[in-house]
């Protein structure tokens, strides 16, 4: 069963902002829209890129490499070339932490 790790803590990540992170060793980006804190994958279905060098917009994540977007909800992917979805994990705020759970 795994738990509730605490990867960075909410004032470090503006609204409207990206930030890399880890997890046991797993790259996880967080994204954070006026909708709250979600947290992704750090690398892009397309062509293995991370999305932390991308932008985000509402509630997209644009791949800097060649554009794929990505719904940082589902990790459904929402513009070409990228097809399949990145991973999403579950993320929570307790206090000023934000914290990932590994699935
Ligand atoms: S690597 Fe992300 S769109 Fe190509």
């Amino acid at each position: 069963m795994s738990e509730f790790i605490t990867v960075a803590r909410l004032p470090d990540l503006p609204v409207n902002g990206l930030l890399p992170v880890e997890a046991n060793g797993v790259k996880i980006v967080l994204a954070r829209s006026g909708d709250g804190v979600h947290a992704l994958h750090d690398e892009c279905s397309h062509e293995e890129f991370p999305l932390s060098d991308g932008e985000l917009e509402g509630n997209q994540v644009t791949c800097l490499l060649h554009g794929a977007r990505f719904d940082i909800e589902t990790g459904a992917a929402k513009a070409l070339p990228a097809v399949k979805p990145v991973r999403v994990y579950e993320c929570r705020i307790e206090g000023d932490e934000i914290q990932v759970k590994l699935n």
